[in-house]
């Protein structure tokens, strides 16, 4: 089987970046990450995809003068590595239109609420001021608008009475893990790969 060549793109702790690696492990997955590009230096994500032996770019926003030139050596770095998709990891920045576009079908992002609900930042703390009982994550095909694009999986979790953001988002982050191997291998399948549904209800009072 002939891999499909990713690259992840981070700012942070790269707990997601990990899930993917974790993957990729597999003999039978059908993706391998060949570069992790960070838009800032000395986070852990950075240290994870060493690890792992996989190649590393820090692009620093701050280096460019324009966000189209920043996203312009982001293009450059995924074409010279011959980067056939990508995912957004906890990457930080908002991306053009122009590069959105050039990556239109091919870039998934993921984001700890069910969208469409609390887009942005801060979702764990938006949840709780909502007063959901249910919450979870998402990934998303990537387009121009900020947090939008077409679905691709998401995962519920139940709001406790006690949760804080901590609690909440720690919850959150673990179905995170789950999905975005399995967005992946979805979005590289297409429609030959269903994910199975668990069968368990989640019904939260
Ligand atoms: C995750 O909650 C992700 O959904 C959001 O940023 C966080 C990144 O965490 N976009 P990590 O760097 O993958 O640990």
């Amino acid at each position: 089987m002939s891999k499909k060549r990713i690259a992840v793109l981070i700012s942070g702790s790269g707990s997601n970046l990990q899930a993917l690696i974790d993957a990729c492990a597999d003999a039978d997955f059908p993706a391998r990450i060949v570069l992790v590009i960070s838009n800032k230096a000395d986070i852990y994500g950075l240290k994870r995809a060493e690890l792992a032996g996989i190649p590393t770019t820090i692009i620093k926003n701050t280096d460019f003068s324009s966000r189209e030139d920043f996203d312009a050596a982001l293009h450059s770095a995924l074409i010279e590595n011959d980067v056939e998709h990508v995912c957004l990891a906890g990457f930080m920045r908002l991306l053009t239109k122009g590069f959105v576009e050039k990556w239109e079908n091919r870039m998934l992002n993921i984001h700890p609420s069910l969208l469409p609900l609390f887009k942005g930042v801060h979702t764990h703390e938006q949840a709780l001021k909502a007063g959901v009982k249910i919450h979870g994550c998402s990934v998303h095909y990537v387009v121009p608008e900020m947090d939008a694009g077409k679905l691709i999986i998401q995962a519920a979790v139940p709001v406790l009475p006690q949760d804080t953001p901590e609690t909440l988002g720690k919850r959150v982050l673990e179905a995170e893990h789950i999905i975005y191997p399995l967005a992946l291998k979805k979005m590289i399948l297409g429609d030959g790969y269903s994910i199975e549904p668990t069968g368990n209800l989640m019904i939260v009072s």
